[in-house]
């Protein structure tokens, strides 16, 4: 039974309904922070090392610097005492952590010297989605409207939401993000296709999230000797793949079988997702 339902907000553990934030958190105002999405299963943190890396260098990224005391190391520990508190250290939960520039008079530029950070951290249960996972997921594409550092992981996910809402409406799972006719990478998680028996994404540069997932995937990819192409790819490229997924915290490895109302490939997850899949999940289940 999850009775207990607390969160952490600078410096304090307390129940949900009672954390606030101030009106004027430049986080509310601005969209002026940075946030991280962790997976734990059975109480345990996956990734950690990468994620507070990750953590780290959006803050360097929009020059936010922590209270003293305060590191994504210190944020995994609160976010593992959560999961106590909550009762959350069996099956699955996802931890959600943010950091944002602190509450001011609003003003553009950054507020004056002393004013603290506003941390906030808090878990959840979290449902894996498994029979998409079984099955394949849909897919659309969508113009990518976002700015030109979508390598830092920050709060302003306008573009992402809104491109996340028509894939709704359209009855997808995801939306793949094109900018200047080369496929970035989903609203919330990166992709890889299949060609020619051969992994192919979009390269790790200022256009899109460098993603834990991705990168866990990579390193797996190639113990298994599996080829991994990252040359932009074209929207005209996508007939040519046998195989489409998605990678994410919350997703994942994600086989995609229609994308645009088209087939991906054969229209059924194929043979390397499934490789894939399984590769990841053991490296979920072994817990790093
Ligand atoms: N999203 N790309 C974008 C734009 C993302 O927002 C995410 C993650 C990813 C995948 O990254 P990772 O493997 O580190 O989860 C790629 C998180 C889960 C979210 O916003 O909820």
């Amino acid at each position: 039974m999850n009775s207990k339902d607390v969160v952490y907000v600078n410096g304090a553990i307390l129940p949900r309904a009672e954390a606030r934030v101030s009106v004027e958190d430049r986080g509310f105002v601005f969209g002026d922070g940075v946030y991280e999405v962790l997976r734990a299963i059975n109480g345990r943190l996956f990734a950690t090392r990468f994620h507070n890396e990750r953590l780290e260098r959006s803050l360097d990224g929009i020059r936010i610097t922590l209270n003293a005391g305060d590191s994504p190391a210190r944020f995994v520990e609160i976010g593992s005492q959560l999961l106590r508190e909550n009762n959350l250290t069996q099956g699955e939960a996802i931890v959600y952590m943010q950091v944002t520039r602190g509450a001011t008079t609003r003003a553009h530029a950054f507020p004056p010297p002393g004013t603290k950070p506003t941390v906030y951290i808090s878990v959840a249960r979290f449902t894996p989605y498994t029979e998409f996972a079984r099955d394949g997921a849909t897919a659309i594409s969508h113009p990518d409207l976002r700015w030109g550092r979508c390598d830092l992981k920050t709060l302003n996910l306008l573009p992402n939401v809104l491109a996340a809402e028509v894939a709704k409406e359209r009855g997808a799972f995801e939306a793949m993000l094109v900018r200047d006719g080369v496929v970035t990478e989903g609203a919330k998680t990166n992709f890889f296709g299949v060609v020619n028996g051969t992994l192919r994404t979009h390269p790790c540069d200022n256009h899109i999230l460098p993603g834990i997932t991705r990168s866990v995937l990579r390193d797996l990819a190639s113990q298994l000797s599996i080829g991994l192409d990252e040359t932009p790819m074209s929207v005209s490229e996508i007939p040519s793949l046998s195989e489409l997924f998605l990678t994410g915290t919350t997703t994942d490895v994600m086989p995609v079988v229609r994308l645009d109302d088209k087939p991906v490939g054969s229209g059924r997850p194929g043979e390397l997702t499934r490789r894939l899949q399984k590769v990841l999940a053991e490296s979920l289940a072994s817990g790093d």
